[in-house]
């Protein structure tokens, strides 16, 4: 093989380590924003053009808002073969995260504000067979939880304050997940950061941009005509915002 071929396949081995490095995007439809009477139609909407299902948990106390519990996300996980994202935005996490691993939710992620102590429920968490979230809402700098991500497969970055749906994004959010893949990127783990609030065709690519490769959408996705097409849609503005250029 001549230097300049070797050179050649050199780079292309690079470009697809690179590549192999980054992991898929993941789109989370937000189940908050579609008709709570019709949850199991909701999910078929979406069958095969998302990864993940997000289930806001919302207790009236963390947050003003009241939304479902274990009994829902039980149904829902007889009803759909999507993964469950289940976002708690509840106080007092370490009594009732662990139940909704146990009903098999992919994914369980708690408010960093809620938790007395984060890395130990975190360690539950995947103890109950579910990936562990940290959540850190619109007020809470990132810096504090750095040191702890290790202990988390996802962090989720509020870009909006949590409670509510239809809410305008943040940009000035996005610092934080620059920050964090900066972060994660150093120490070479293996995070998902997923951006919640406000993610539709105008904002997921500077969200995608800055690092989050999760991307919650509720408003985006259940307030349009043809849920799935809304969420092929994200998906190819975040893949081409994230491929490499
Ligand atoms: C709000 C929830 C979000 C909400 C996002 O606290 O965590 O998941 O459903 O809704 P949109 O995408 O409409 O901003
Ligand atoms: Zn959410």
């Amino acid at each position: 093989m001549s230097g300049l071929r070797r050179g050649f396949a050199t780079y292309t081995v690079r470009v697809a380590q690179f590549q192999a490095a980054q992991a898929d995007t993941v789109i989370a439809p937000s189940l908050l924003a579609a008709d709570f009477a019709r949850l199991a139609e909701a999910a078929d909407a979406v069958e095969g053009a998302v990864d993940w299902l997000h289930v806001d948990v919302m207790d009236n106390h963390f947050v003003p808002n009241l939304t479902l519990g274990p009994p829902v996300v039980k149904s829902l996980k007889a009803a759909t073969a999507i993964p469950l994202d289940c976002h708690l935005m509840i106080e007092d996490p370490a009594r009732w995260a662990p139940g909704y691993a146990e009903l098999g939710a992919y994914n369980v992620t708690f408010h960093a504000e809620a938790a007395a102590d984060p890395a130990a429920l975190a360690k539950d968490l995947r103890a109950a067979g579910a990936k562990a979230g940290l959540a850190i809402d619109r007020d809470t700098p990132v810096e504090d939880y750095l040191d702890l991500l290790p202990e988390f497969d996802t962090l989720l970055i509020m870009t909006i304050k949590a409670g509510f749906g239809g809410q305008q994004f943040i940009p000035a959010m996005l610092d934080k997940v620059r920050t964090a893949r900066t972060h994660a990127r150093a120490g070479h783990l293996e995070l998902r950061i997923e951006v919640d609030g406000g993610i539709a065709d105008d904002t997921i690519a500077a969200a995608a941009e800055a690092g989050a490769d999760a991307f919650v959408a509720g408003t985006a996705v259940y307030g349009a005509d043809d849920p799935a097409d809304a969420a092929r849609r994200l998906r190819a503005r975040a893949d081409a915002a994230r491929s490499p250029h």
